[in-house]
């Protein structure tokens, strides 16, 4: 983790001689252990916008490897020679493969070059698998030249890498070779001629299937894996919850458009490519080569949340294509049993796919087939992204019941809507409580004022009803939609609302997750990376020091500024200033005080620990910090480390009530004070 040690100790020395004229007064009872955490309260959404499945989180390094692109088969690959199309391959659902020709005259050459993802990143010492479905359909062996190139160099040769692959079966059949890279390069390309065993551009005919190439060190060495580095950096999140596919990608532009699961599994070639929802919703960030693989399906998904150690939360579709985009009741599945009865199986059918039996269920046994026989344990499942009003409620009340009648153990989520104040959240909420949501999805993308005027939020909410999801939230400051420090701290700041209400929200998801420098829709986003890089967002960090340190149960917390009277909350309505929340981990018996302060000015602090005894009391506490007061300072792959937590320590002094520790909040910093006990 690229986390700078910087000694905090002399900052919080000094701080400690002016504590007595300490304003803000952070009073934490240790003896009256509050709500449980629950293991899902901090978490990760996933959703394929901004490249974050193929080009980005899926190792797959081509585009298009498959030709199913439309309306071009040939997108994403410059064809030369004689090259075509056909689409009689051994994919049903892909069917589509290229048949390269000799041109009959040893300099006259046919292949391909695939120009990846914004390029192909290589790493130099690093080996990549490349792999084809291939055939020579007159019996005749040929060979690939493969290589490896830079077409941007001014050097005598492209070309940095050569390997040979002969292709000698009249049936389809999978060939794959490793290759090293002998350099780092950012935006390499992928070029094969066809040719004889002596790299000559001979006579014959080679049919290409599922062109890929994948890094062999992918995470946790999955053949169709993770690139590593993207997905080391949820495994450093320690994320409890992980909500996928989305977002709008599950309603789709349109009904058939949306995501179904049901063709992400199974053997990877035979995968129904789609087109990306996220290709066509922003006409000035058009990208007309989006689709969806589906390489990183609900096998992978589910194997990955397992692997980072977070609860799946999957997301089906409740038979509403996006609503935004499609006003007429027509657009949608009809609304009777029989109407949604296709939807009602994807629903009941993930759950087996994802927990059932091999031996007694068709779903579970594929799980198994693809090589995990182990039920996934899935807890949850929403159903309907950002829907409203009538149609949703609706659709909602066929298909939850039957869901429940044969899988009574899940727990439902239902959505609120697009907005967390209108009308149609009102709405939304009033229905899900009717209908007996187990958690009632929220999302709010809002602007610092926003942020200010909703620190409160939670403490009011209805205890008896369904519990809060806040499935996809970030602060976007007004008009500056990028990831800039500056919005983070007020993140960090409406975490405490959450955390001290941990008792209602059950669940919050930071989203979007991903971006591709070279290919993004929608920021700010938690993380980005370029073909080589990843960067951690200011965001991240804030994300990350919560989920380190979750705690067990919500210790009560006070407030009192300028010396006034304690209040539940430490802020009016709208104010910049000191917001702080405290948790206890009883496992580790430590107890947690977050500490923000999103005003400008320093703040002095004076946290208070009631109930702790003297002899349990170490001498001082861990900090992390969060220094959020470069307003602008954000942090991409081409300067990753603008905003990162640092560590000190501060003394803990021993009073007659329990422990106090005298500090500074400086302005714009999030401050996390770790006391172990002993
Ligand atoms: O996160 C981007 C989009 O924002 C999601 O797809 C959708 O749910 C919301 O409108």
């Amino acid at each position: 983790m690229r986390i700078k040690q910087i000694l905090l100790s002399a900052a919080f020395a000094l701080a400690t001689m002016s504590a007595m004229a300490s304003e803000n007064v952070i009073t934490v009872n240790a003896k009256k252990i509050g709500a449980p955490i629950q293991s899902t309260q901090w978490g990760i959404f996933f959703e394929d916008i901004n490249f974050a499945a193929d080009g980005g989180l899926y190792g797959e390094l081509l585009k298009n490897r498959s030709f199913e692109f439309t309306p071009d088969h040939l997108m994403g690959w410059q064809a030369f020679g004689k090259v075509e199309i056909l689409n009689d391959g051994p994919f049903d659902k892909n069917p589509h493969y290229a048949r390269l020709s000799s041109m009959g005259h040893r300099d006259l050459w046919t292949g391909l070059q695939n120009e990846g993802f914004f390029g192909i990143g290589l790493e130099e010492g690093a080996e990549y698998r490349f792999s084809v479905w291939a055939r020579v359909p007159d019996g005749k062996a040929q060979y690939l030249w493969i290589q490896f190139v830079d077409q941007n160099t001014m050097a005598e040769h492209q070309e940095f890498t050569n390997t040979d692959l002969k292709i000698d079966s009249r049936e389809w059949k999978k060939y794959s070779v490793v290759i090293k890279s002998p350099r780092t390069i950012e935006r390499a390309q992928l070029r094969l001629f066809l040719c004889n065993e002596r790299r000559r551009s001979g006579s014959g005919t080679v049919d290409l299937e599922h062109i890929s190439l994948f890094p062999v060190d992918t995470y946790k060495g999955h053949e169709n894996g993770m690139r590593k580095d993207v997905a080391q950096a949820l495994e450093d999140l320690h994320p409890g919850v992980f909500r996928f596919p989305g977002g709008c990608i599950v309603e789709g532009t349109t009904l058939d458009l949306r995501y179904k699961w049901k063709n992400t599994v199974g053997p990877v070639e035979n995968r129904p490519i789609n087109k990306n929802r996220w290709e066509n919703t922003f006409t000035y960030r058009y990208y007309a080569d989006y689709f969806q693989t589906y390489g990183l399906g609900f096998f992978e998904y589910f194997q990955l949340a397992e692997e980072i150690g977070a609860e799946p939360l999957p997301v089906l579709s409740v038979g509403l294509s996006c609503q935004f985009q499609n006003d007429r009741e027509d657009q949608h599945a009809p609304c009777t049993k029989e109407g949604l009865q296709e939807f009602i199986d994807d629903c009941i059918d993930l759950i087996d796919f994802a927990n059932g039996d091999p031996a007694t269920n068709k779903w579970a046994k594929l799980r198994a087939d693809m090589g995990h026989p182990a039920p996934f344990n899935l807890k949850f499942l929403a159903i309907g992204n950002e829907q409203w009003e009538q149609p949703y409620f609706d659709r909602l009340a066929i298909i939850a019941p039957e869901v429940r009648k044969v899988h009574p153990e899940i727990k439902l989520i239902g959505t609120s809507g697009p907005n967390a104040e209108d009308d149609k959240f009102r709405h939304g909420w009033e229905a899900m409580r009717k209908l007996k949501a187990d958690l009632v999805d929220e999302h709010y993308y809002r602007n610092v004022q926003w942020y200010k005027d909703w620190m409160n939020r939670y403490n009011d909410y209805d205890r008896k009803g369904p519990k809060v999801f806040a499935g996809e939230w970030a602060c976007h400051d007004s008009g500056k939609k990028y990831n800039h420090a500056g919005a983070s701290i007020y993140e960090a700041a409406f975490m405490t609302n959450i955390e001290r209400n941990a008792d209602i929200v059950h669940m919050a998801t930071y989203a979007p997750l991903f971006a591709h420098v070279d290919g993004w829709q929608w920021r700010p986003d938690l993380i980005w990376y370029d073909n080589l890089h990843t960067a951690r967002t200011a965001s991240y960090y804030v994300q990350q020091m919560y989920m380190l340190n979750p705690g067990t149960n919500v210790l009560p917390t006070t407030l009192s500024l300028d010396g006034g009277k304690p209040v539940a909350n430490p802020v009016a309505k709208g104010q910049d200033g000191v917001f702080a929340s405290a948790v206890i981990d009883k496992q580790k018996n430590e107890i947690i005080v977050k500490v923000i302060n999103t005003a400008t000015e320093d703040s002095p602090i004076h946290i208070n620990i009631e109930g702790v005894k003297a002899k349990n009391l170490p001498s001082t506490a861990d900090i992390t910090s969060l220094d959020c007061s470069d307003y602008d300072a954000e942090n991409m792959p081409s300067k990753p480390e603008q905003v990162c937590p640092a560590h000190g320590k501060a003394t803990v002094t021993a009073t007659k009530k329990g422990a106090t520790i005298d500090a500074t909040a400086a302005g714009k910093t999030f401050q996390m004070y770790i006391i172990k006990l002993k």
